[in-house]
């Protein structure tokens, strides 16, 4: 069987993806169709030598379709995500705003596969930095069952969206040629800095997107008891996340155990060898599936705990990647 399929939010940096992985991994479709904002009807989009022309976003111009991937921020998905889930199709969605919705699952296929069993037509992705996080902490979590974690996010500008990739390229240019950098996207200068801040700031201090790593590891490893605390950093990086992780767990850990069991897992490398300054770093998982894990060691505050880092393609398992595996095994 193949299916009639939608991008929302299609010129954008998931979007982008979306649609080279969808041809990439063959999935089967009759027909693909692009949408983005009125600013880019008409705009011409090549991928894999394939042409579409892009459509302003319509619900109406959605209806006939199979299943829809939105990535086109939380206020679209807001205004279209029930509307097409009502229409009949499926839709994945890339945003916020449905994911700690309890008909909504929120699906990381490696780790919670069985909760979209009974989906309602919607289902979410989660956020980029948890998703990439919970790889590397899930099957460590199966062994010793987690109790919490402290998670320090390293994360690239591809998280804000094409215009922060965009800035950071120009800002370098500028001090190339010794010009002042001019933040637009962001409050402050991107390039050769780091800003302790990604998300928005709510009244205790942390951010939304610090709290997200809170909520949604809680729902897609089912641990309504689980402690996270996080702070989360954007740092001048093209694409992809790293993650500084301290997690404590219930059982006593064994390293040994512990490393066969990353190296077991399936959607993660173990690809640890200090010895040789061999460790997976953001450059090495550009369009990269797989997620590494590195730095395993046991954490030295806590009694059952373990230290890692692991570095995940934010475009991909981050988002585009996730989101085409849920509708592989939606369709499947
Ligand atoms: P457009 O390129 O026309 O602005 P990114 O996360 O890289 O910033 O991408 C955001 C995506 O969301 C882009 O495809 C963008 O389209 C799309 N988008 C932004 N605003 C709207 C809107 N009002 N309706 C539909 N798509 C939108």
């Amino acid at each position: 069987m193949s299916y009639k399929v939608g991008i929302i939010g299609a010129t954008g940096a998931v979007g982008r993806e979306m649609i080279d992985l969808l041809l990439k991994e063959q999935f089967p479709m009759v027909d693909l169709r692009l949408f983005a904002s009125a600013r880019s009807a008409g705009k011409e989009i090549t991928v894999r030598g394939t042409t579409w022309k892009v459509q302003e976003t319509d619900a109406k111009a959605c209806s006939d379709l199979d299943i829809v991937l939105m990535s086109a921020g939380g206020s679209i998905s807001r205004a279209l995500g029930r509307e097409l889930q009502a229409m009949g199709c499926l839709v994945i969605d890339n945003s916020s705003a449905f994911r700690m919705e309890p008909d909504v699952p929120l699906i990381v296929p490696e780790i919670n596969a069985q909760d979209m069993i009974e989906h309602q037509g919607l289902i979410a992705n989660p956020n980029c930095s948890t998703a990439i996080a919970l790889m590397g902490l899930y099957p460590l979590h199966k062994e010793f069952n987690l109790k919490g974690f402290f998670a320090v996010t390293y994360q690239a500008v591809s998280g804000t969206g094409a215009a922060a990739m965009q800035e950071l390229e120009e800002q370098v240019k500028a001090w190339q040629k010794g010009d002042p950098p001019k933040p637009s996207v962001y409050p402050h200068p991107i390039a050769f800095n780091l800003l302790p801040h990604a998300g928005n700031f709510e009244e205790d201090g942390y951010t939304d997107e610090e709290k997200k790593m809170y909520r949604e590891s809680k729902k897609i490893l089912n641990l309504k008891e689980l402690r996270v605390s996080t702070t989360c950093v954007r740092v001048p990086v093209f694409r992809n996340h790293s993650i500084a992780i301290h997690a404590e767990f219930e059982k006593e850990v064994d390293l040994d155990q512990a490393r066969n069991t990353i190296y077991m897992a399936s959607g993660v490398e173990f690809n640890d060898n200090p010895a040789e300054n061999r460790y997976p770093m953001p450059i090495d998982y550009v369009c990269r599936g797989p997620c590494g894990v590195v730095r395993l060691r046991r954490d030295s505050f806590f009694e059952n705990g373990l230290a890692l880092w692991v570095v995940g393609d934010q475009l991909w398992k981050g988002a585009a990647l996730n989101a085409v595996q849920i509708a592989q095994l939606a369709v499947k």
